[in-house]
């Protein structure tokens, strides 16, 4: 099983868009995947995926997924939705964090596709934890503002530090494109790669802002794997570089 994580310096940037989209297109691929949204104080890879009130659920022994199609997945938003005292017992939540990933029957995946909140907290460094200091690849979520670049250094030297291999930054919200004339717009400049040179790694994806994506928030919000066209090829082109960048 490869391990992955989406995280990033800011919030709002796509990551959980990011995450449960690649989630998806690989689990419709053929692959096992899991997906695990560790976000504590804004889970909403549930909402993306068109789940309602995610509920804890148990075979007895062990915490069951949630399964969308094929994909196994797991949210934080369930412990707290339910206010389920079995887990809050444990006031931690790293504890919680770990019970998630480690007593639920994920099945033989693979894929363990991890998404953050934003910066170096407890949520990266307890799952870390979890998997013995060892995540196979992160892939780092940015729009490309320039105020966003100094938190996206920083989330990235972390990972250096704790020798998580960066597959790339994936450019979020890159342009616009006028329905009318098909300019571009670069509404948050163009400084990522200032970000990317520096810190040497590439840019795997520039995904334009797409106004049906922010508006079907709350409904199923798979837009990437559903796209056509110029945002189909650049997502299938990163998710194919962030599939061989693991292995
Ligand atoms: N490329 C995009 N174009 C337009 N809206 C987007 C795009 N990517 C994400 N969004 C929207 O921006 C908001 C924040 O995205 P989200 O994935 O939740 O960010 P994060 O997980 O980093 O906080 C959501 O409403 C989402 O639907
Ligand atoms: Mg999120």
């Amino acid at each position: 099983m490869k391990t992955l994580m989406v995280t990033s310096g800011k919030g709002g940037v796509g990551k959980s868009t990011v995450a449960v989209n690649l989630a998806m297109e690989l689990s419709l691929s053929g692959y096992n995947v899991g997906l695990m949204d560790v976000d504590i104080h804004g889970p909403n890879d549930h909402i993306m995926l068109g789940i309602d009130k995610p509920k804890i659920m148990t075979d007895g022994k062990r915490f069951t997924p949630i399964e969308v199609g094929s994909l196994k997945f797991m949210t934080i938003a369930s412990a707290i939705e339910n206010d389920t005292p079995i887990i809050w017992r444990g006031p931690l939540k790293a504890k919680l964090i770990d019970q998630f990933i480690q007593d639920t029957a994920w099945g033989e995946l693979d894929y363990m596709i991890l998404d953050f909140p934003p910066g170096s907290g407890d949520e990266p460094l307890e799952v870390l934890k979890v998997y013995d200091n060892k995540m196979d690849g992160a892939v780092i979520v940015t729009t490309p503002q320039k105020v966003a670049l100094g938190d996206v250094e920083k989330i990235m030297n972390f990972l250096k530090k704790m020798k998580v291999p960066i597959i790339g930054i994936w450019e979020n919200m890159s342009y616009y494109t006028c329905p009318h004339c098909g300019k571009r717009h670069y509404l948050f400049g163009k400084h990522t790669d200032e970000l990317a040179e520096k810190m040497d790694v590439d840019v795997i994806a520039r995904i334009p802002l797409i106004p049906e994506i922010g508006e079907r928030f709350g409904a199923v919000n798979l837009f990437l794997t559903r796209s056509e066209g110029e945002v189909r090829e650049k997502f299938e082109k990163a998710v194919k570089e962030i599939v061989e960048e693991l292995g």
